[in-house]
């Protein structure tokens, strides 16, 4: 579900991720495959979204530093459980926020979310600064994807049946877009 300009206020949520990745610089991921993602990453919350040589999966500590993620922001879980409310998904506390971020030359290839434990938990995902067009491909990697384009302050809201659906991002228009990614993992 799209919940168009939901998040209002985006300029505190910019400041939240100036100062997360001020403490958890956003880096170039690998996949297990040793390829660098184009988006660069960070996280906060109880636990960070966390790909190299080892595979997919979520880590306590970042790696990078040995340090515990940056604690999630009250505005950042307000605002998560806020949009799984009014999706209809019910009330939502996710445990770690994934924070990509894409250099105008930046996209995100068809995947899954699917290294959570929980799925009966939805994924909330939040646009900031460029717009982008979202792909929506459903239960299967092919066919003509659902094309939804993203401006800042939309937050799209996935679970239930679609909770493992294919999905994939295009480079943003020109600028750099953040997006936020709320999910309970643990
Ligand atoms: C993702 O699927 O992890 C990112 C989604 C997005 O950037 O909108
Ligand atoms: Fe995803």
């Amino acid at each position: 579900m799209l919940l168009h300009g939901f998040a209002a206020t985006t300029q505190q949520l910019n400041a939240a991720v100036e100062m997360i990745s001020a403490a958890a610089p956003f880096r170039h991921l690998k996949t297990p495959g040793g390829r660098p993602m184009s988006a660069t990453m960070t996280s906060c919350g109880r636990c960070g979204w966390y790909s190299d040589s080892q595979g997919y999966r979520y880590e306590r500590l970042d790696p990078a530093n040995g340090r515990a993620w940056p604690a999630m922001p009250s505005t950042f879980a307000a605002l998560a459980h806020g949009a799984s409310m009014a999706a209809g998904f019910g009330p939502f506390e996710p445990d770690t926020c994934l924070i990509n971020r894409y250099a105008p030359s930046a996209q995100m290839g068809a995947h899954r979310d699917a290294d959570e434990r929980d799925f009966s938990q939805p994924i909330v995902s939040v646009t900031l600064g460029t717009p982008a067009t979202f792909l929506w491909y459903g239960a299967a990697r092919r066919g003509s994807p659902v094309k939804i384009r993203l401006l800042p302050g939309d937050v799209l809201v996935w679970g239930g049946a679609a909770r493992k659906g294919y999905h994939a991002v295009q480079k943003p228009e020109g600028g750099v877009r953040i997006n936020l990614t709320f999910r309970k993992a643990l």
